[in-house]
């Protein structure tokens, strides 16, 4: 009798320690649900494995924008494009890429969080994106889990701290300062994904990190964690066929999602990782050719000659720089 039908379609990778968040830079002053913090490492591998280095990231769906700062401060790309539909997560982007984004980090720095004031702030309707910024970051750091979608609940016990236990004032003004220097780098779009992924389709010289809010195959946690949480997938699948520069797809390890990528002809490899609760999951990698995961190194710690402002490239830390 054959056993073939229990082997699995996808490749999980085998040989990888799970990477810790803790041991991956954080660099947005967001903490943000389904954040792709982990994958720090794994990105710079799938960026250091072109043959010509991409002149422009796009990501389509950058809630905490973790990938997009990866690649603005360790200069992957020249140019970084953010695009987000969420009014309240645009407005921080838009007001720490302009020229307010002092006053905000100077807000947070100088705001007295208790219960009280957080209940006084949430309740106010801004009318200006660095107001909405603040209520935002505000919203962020006291609610659950960081979630921003209607209906989320204001933290209570944190750990032991109550609604302080997620507010760090001044490491988040100082990622805020720490991005100011790498604006011009970043350029961010208030809008809809599916629109900047075609404006951009045909360029050969722009890679796109898609990370969609997930709510199909019958786990429907990302409609709890985002207020724009409906993605047509199919369409997107199809979308990211007919781009003509690579791409680089994360999705919760569901079977629908594998059943996608195998009817459009991707590759599809399961990675390790932990997650604020330090339980080891598994989240899936979608791309056209995924050869690279395996290309030596890819669970290893972030390098700390991680220098703020620096023009010089990072690009020689990288184990796969060898196939270049
Ligand atoms: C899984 S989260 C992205 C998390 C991000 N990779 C990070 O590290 O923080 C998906 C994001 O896509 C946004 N979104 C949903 N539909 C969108 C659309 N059509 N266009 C742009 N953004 C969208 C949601 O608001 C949410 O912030």
């Amino acid at each position: 009798m054959t056993q073939t039908y229990l082997l699995p379609e996808y490749d999980v990778i085998k040989s990888a320690r799970p990477v810790n968040v803790s041991s991956v830079p954080q660099r947005s002053p967001f903490r943000y649900p389904g954040g792709k913090t982990w994958l720090g490492p794994l990105f710079r591998c799938w960026m250091f494995s072109f043959q010509t280095e991409p002149k422009r990231l796009i990501e389509p769906f950058a809630g905490g924008g973790i990938i997009s700062l990866t690649t603005a401060f360790e200069g992957l790309a020249n140019e970084v494009v953010m695009v987000e539909m969420d009014r309240q997560i645009s407005a921080v982007w838009k007001t720490i890429l302009s020229d307010d984004a002092q006053w905000l980090a100077k807000k947070i720095l100088n705001f007295e969080l208790t219960p009280e004031t957080a209940r006084a702030e949430l309740n106010k309707t801004p009318n200006t994106d660095r107001d909405l910024a603040f209520q935002t970051i505000v919203k962020n750091r006291t609610a659950h889990g960081g979630i921003l979608a209607e209906g989320a609940g204001i933290l209570k016990h944190g750990d032991g701290k109550g609604i302080l236990s997620r507010w760090y004032p001044q490491t988040i003004a100082q990622r805020i300062t720490n991005i100011e220097f790498i604006a011009s780098r970043i350029k961010f779009i208030q809008g809809d994904a599916f629109e900047v992924m075609a404006k951009h389709q045909k360029q050969t010289d722009t890679v796109f990190f898609i990370d969609p809010p997930y709510t199909a195959g019958g786990k429907r946690a990302g409609s709890r964690l985002y207020n724009h949480s409906e993605v047509d997938h199919e369409h997107l699948f199809a979308m990211c066929e007919s781009l003509c520069g690579d791409f680089l797809m994360t999705y919760d390890n569901a079977e629908e999602v594998r059943a996608l990528a195998k009817c459009h002809g991707f590759q599809s490899k399961a990675v390790p990782m932990k997650n604020t609760h330090h339980a080891e999951m598994t989240e899936l990698l979608i791309g056209r050719d995924l050869d690279w995961v395996e290309d030596g190194g890819v669970f290893r710690e972030e390098s700390p000659a991680y220098h703020l402002g620096s023009q010089k490239s990072h690009r020689n830390i990288s184990p796969s720089k060898k196939k270049r």
